[in-house]
Order: C-alpha cells, then structure tokens, then sequence
C-alpha cells in the first residue's frame, strides 16, 4: 500500500533529483488573477513565469497544490472526481519540452511507482486549425514502450489546457490513465468509453505550452516553450492500491467512513450522497483553512464556500443532520 504522504515524497525527490527546485503550495484564492475564483491547477500562479518573466527559483519547479475545481462538481460523486483535490506537479519555464518530459513521466511511472507500461494508455492532440496534430508526443510514447493501440488521438474538448481564464497560456496535452490488467480498449471509441470507468482513469497530464490565447480567441506562440505538468494524488494512490474510486484514498476514506457511521443504516461507501457530502464538506473545510480566509457570503469565493454545504443538504433531507452539524461547526 502508498500512503498520500509517501507518493509526495517519491515524486518531489524525483523531480529535484533532476533540478526542479521546490515552490510552496499557493493560496486557493489566485492572487494575481482575477479572471478565476480558484486556483484549479499548480501553473496558476506561474502564469506570469509561462509567458517569459524568468522565475527567481530557475527554469525548473516542482510542488504539491491544492486546487479547486468548481466545473466537476456536477460529476463528483462518481468514481474519480472530486471539486478539491491536491495535484503534484513539474514545470518547465522555457527549459526541456516535450520528448524531456514524457520520458520523466514515463521513468516515474514505471521505475519509481513500478507500473508496467502495459498498464498505459496515452491519448494525444488530435489537431485542428489552431494546432497542428501531436505526433511527436505519440511517437516519443510508442518509443518508450507504449503498445500503438494504446496512444489515441482526440480533439480540442480532450486533448489541450487552458488558458485558466480567458486569455493566456494553454497548450495541447499528452494524459496517462492507468488501467487494471484485464481491460483492453479495442479503438478509440472504446477507449473513450472505458475510460473513466472502473479501475480505469486518467492519473497525470503533461502539457505542452506553448499558445497564448488572445480575448479575440485567436492562438499566438509564446515567446518560450512550457511544460505544465499535474498528477492527481487522490487517484494514483487509489489506483496504486488497487481501489477503483477516488474515495479509498488514504486522505478520504475515514471522512466517507464518518459519513456513513452517522448516516441512515445500511448507507454504503458506494453511495453517491454520502461520497458527494465527504467531497463538499472536505473542500468547504479547505477553503475555509486557506491562507487568504474566506468566510461564506454572496458574492464569489464565499458564494461558493456557502454553496457547498446547501448543495450537500439539497441531495437527501435524510443527510440533512450531518450538514447542519458540520455548518455550525464552521460558522
Ligand atoms: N494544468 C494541467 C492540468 O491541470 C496540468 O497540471 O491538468
């Protein structure tokens, strides 16, 4: 079993092994960015260092972030998305691209955590009038070993990141899932559908970013090549352990377990509501302990932070104990 703890520990001595210096954790409140109200991803707040201001540390930076993600939160409840979750992650600042760091991706995968490389599927940018289709990053996968049939190509709606708000850096993606042994995709399609399902889902991305995107929508070149890397800790320890959701992660299971100890009888870990709730009251209580303090109110962040518990309540009246509980003890 890898506890949270022990995959950070693996992945920041990986990366500073090979010259990423370590920044802290930002804030989850951006505080130069006024264009989001969370800080959904670690490259946030190095957005001003992706577009070319040189970065103190160097050209190459690793962390642990904490982000939330507002947009999921429709989707959370099933098996892989969470609105607060914690994503390591490395950067380039205009420093090695893309062959550089598909194959630290792949070393830390395979050497350090010891996942075969037949437990991989990669997908690439497909390409549209914006960007050219991705084909250095396939051949570079199938090169360290990825079987042909498991590198796919997809769209814009897939394969690309940000900007963050509505204008700036972004750039096309290479993603990794991980999948247990016995699941093969047969096509795209297949592995489109499969793949966020069952013991199956994206654990890291790496983008390449290398756009700037202008309010008029069009994509110019950035004066530097970035990489913009982020792996979710809660899924790669779950699925490190053999666990096919998201909840049987180390820092989540014993508040599902506490949710269900004070739901109504014969409420399972698999219970949407009682996952829904351990995910809203653990993103209320990180928001609420973050360095810049939110409080709830009406407007933006503290709409937000509010939204959480009432939302958690407006799924079941039978839960509506527990968040009045946990409200209070907020307030
Ligand atoms: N920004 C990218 C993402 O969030 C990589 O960190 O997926």
């Amino acid at each position: 079993m890898i506890s949270s703890a022990e995959l950070k520990k693996l992945y920041l001595g990986f990366f500073q092994k090979r010259g990423h210096k370590l920044i802290p954790n930002a804030s989850l409140i951006p505080e130069h960015d006024p264009s989001v109200l969370f800080t959904t991803a670690g490259m946030h707040p190095l957005v001003p260092f992706l577009l070319g201001e040189p970065h103190p540390l160097g050209k190459r930076l690793c962390n642990v972030q904490r982000c939330i993600r507002t947009g999921d939160i429709d989707e959370v409840g099933d098996a892989w998305h969470l609105s607060f979750f914690e994503m390591l992650g490395n950067w380039s600042l205009g420093d090695y691209f893309k062959e550089e760091a598909i194959s630290m991706s792949f070393e830390f995968l395979t050497k350090e955590l010891g996942i075969p490389a037949e437990r991989f599927s990669v997908t690439c940018f497909a390409g549209d009038r914006d960007a050219p289709r991705d084909d250095g990053s396939a051949r570079e996968w199938e090169r360290l070993g990825v079987a042909k049939n498991r590198i796919h190509f997809l769209p814009k709606h897939d394969n690309w990141w940000g900007p963050a708000g509505q204008t700036g850096p972004c750039g096309p993606d290479t993603e990794m899932f991980y999948h247990a042994k016995d699941m093969q995709e047969g096509s795209t399609d297949e592995f489109v559908k499969l793949s966020s399902t069952g013991p199956f889902c994206e654990i890291w991305n790496d983008v390449l970013m290398q756009y700037d995107k202008a309010a008029d929508g069009s994509f110019g070149e950035l004066k530097q090549k970035n990489v913009d890397t982020g792996m979710g800790v809660e899924r790669t320890v779950a699925v490190l352990n053999g666990a096919d959701n998201v909840y049987e992660c180390d820092t989540l299971a014993p508040i599902l377990d506490m949710v269900i100890s004070i739901s109504a009888k014969g409420t399972t870990k698999a219970n949407r509501n009682a996952r829904i709730i351990t995910d809203h009251m653990r993103a209320a209580v990180m928001i609420l302990g973050d360095e810049r303090g939110v409080v709830p109110s009406n407007v933006d962040q503290g709409y937000v932070l509010g939204r959480l518990p009432i939302r958690s309540v407006d799924i079941k009246s039978e839960y509506k104990t527990i968040v009045w509980t946990a409200e209070r003890n907020m307030a």
